[in-house]
């Protein structure tokens, strides 16, 4: 099923895409800006604003919040679970200034200033350039429009390997960066066990780079609907799964619907392919073009691991991270944790949370979001003790 599921997604074009961010935003009555930035390579690229709340009661600067999605996502994934439980709603709410970015490729950024998606050069990248590139140009339009000095992070899969490249490749950004949270993060790979990835490695290994799972307006719409009927959401969890684990006890169903209208939303066929090279090596590397270009990129067979040791933003890295969690297993995620300089762990070892549960669980209020919330406060107002949460 899930195959098929590929195929008939392959065959559909693309023609307008369905419910949007801003709208998502707008209905829940918060107010919305889009903003576009460009990258030094000529993607560009939207990102949705929430810059404000009316549950905020205090005046003065908001603290800048920087999100990034994962893989086969876009900012849609963090605002489905709605005003009460979805992060993005609860820091506008704290008094946060919420910045929703969508990596180039997604259903939100597939500009560029002379490429265009139906030129194969478009899709020349993976999560290597959305680190180094994409991540970067969202910081510095951030803190230029805000006139802040730093920014929160909060990454939820390839959303935290992406900014993971970019401190270790362009450490200067570190500085910019007050706290990461890294929600599931896939750095070391060696003991991920996805269905996703058994069962489409050897396509997705021989594709060229190409737009890999692009947003269907319509297809979308239909599985929307689909979605909304309790005997067929079986089906439609299926076809998730196989993009971003297993099955979850703890996911909040009624965003299904949601979920099935605004995923997935494009990626180049290269980022799943370079996913699939860290499952093969156990190792932290950029991506393994081949004996010949590796020589001639790297001047080495092998590409050179990441280094690890210039990953210090401004505090020590929050990683949440469970024991059920396929897509970024314990024991890789712990390797991870202490090839950094510094790193705080918060171990869910609630049986079953897995790789969506991080955005998607309905006690993610409480297991996930209130204690971000907290680490972000405690960086704003460090001599406030008692906290308000
Ligand atoms: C930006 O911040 C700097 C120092 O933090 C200040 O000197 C400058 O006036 C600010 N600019 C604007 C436009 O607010
Ligand atoms: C589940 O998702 C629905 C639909 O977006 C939302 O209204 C609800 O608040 C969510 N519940 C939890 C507990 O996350």
């Amino acid at each position: 099923m899930p195959y098929k599921t590929l195929v008939i997604l392959s065959v559909c074009t693309q023609i307008v895409n369905g419910i949007t961010s801003a709208e998502i935003i707008a209905s829940h009555n918060y107010p919305v800006e889009i903003h576009t930035v460009v990258t030094r390579d000529g993607y560009l690229l939207n990102a949705f604003r929430i810059p404000n709340s009316i549950y905020c009661e205090q005046s003065g600067t908001k603290p800048a919040v920087l999100f990034q999605h994962g893989m086969t996502a876009s900012s849609d994934v963090f605002l489905v679970n709605g005003p009460r439980d979805a992060l993005p709603f609860m820091l506008a709410d704290a008094c946060f200034d919420v910045w929703l970015s969508n990596s180039r490729g997604t259903r939100y950024s597939r500009r560029h200033v002379s490429l265009d998606p139906s030129d194969e050069d478009f899709w020349r990248f993976s999560w290597h350039e959305i680190g180094t590139e994409d991540v970067a140009a969202f910081i510095d339009y951030i803190l230029g429009t805000t006139n802040q000095s730093a920014v929160h992070y909060v990454g939820h899969s390839q959303g935290c390997t992406t900014l993971v490249v970019l401190l270790s490749m362009r450490p200067e950004y570190n500085q910019f960066v007050k706290t990461a949270i890294l929600l599931g993060p896939p750095v070391f790979m060696g003991h991920t066990h996805t269905l996703g990835q058994i069962f489409l490695r050897t396509l997705i290994m021989s594709m060229p780079d190409c737009e890999f799972m692009f947003h269907n307006r319509i297809l979308n719409k239909i599985l929307r609907r689909i979605c909304g009927l309790f005997v067929v959401r079986v089906y439609c969890s299926t076809f998730f799964m196989i993009v971003n684990g297993k099955f979850s006890d703890h996911l909040n169903t009624s965003a299904i619907p949601l979920i099935a209208a605004t995923l997935p939303a494009g990626v180049s066929s290269r980022q799943p392919k370079h996913f699939i090279q860290l499952t093969d090596s156990g190792r932290f590397r950029p991506f393994d073009f081949g004996i010949l270009r590796n020589l001639i990129n790297y001047r080495s067979l092998t590409p050179p691991d990441y280094p690890l040791h210039n990953v210090r933003p401004l505090t020590p890295v929050h990683i949440f991270y469970s024991d059920d969690d396929l897509s970024a297993a314990k024991e890789d995620v712990e390797n991870f944790a202490t090839s950094l300089p510094e790193a705080v762990m918060h171990r869910i070892s609630t049986p079953s949370w897995h790789h969506m549960d991080f955005v998607h669980s309905m006690t993610v209020a409480n297991v996930i979001n209130k204690p971000v919330i907290e680490i972000f406060k405690r960086f704003e107002q460090p001599i406030d003790c008692k906290g308000s949460l």
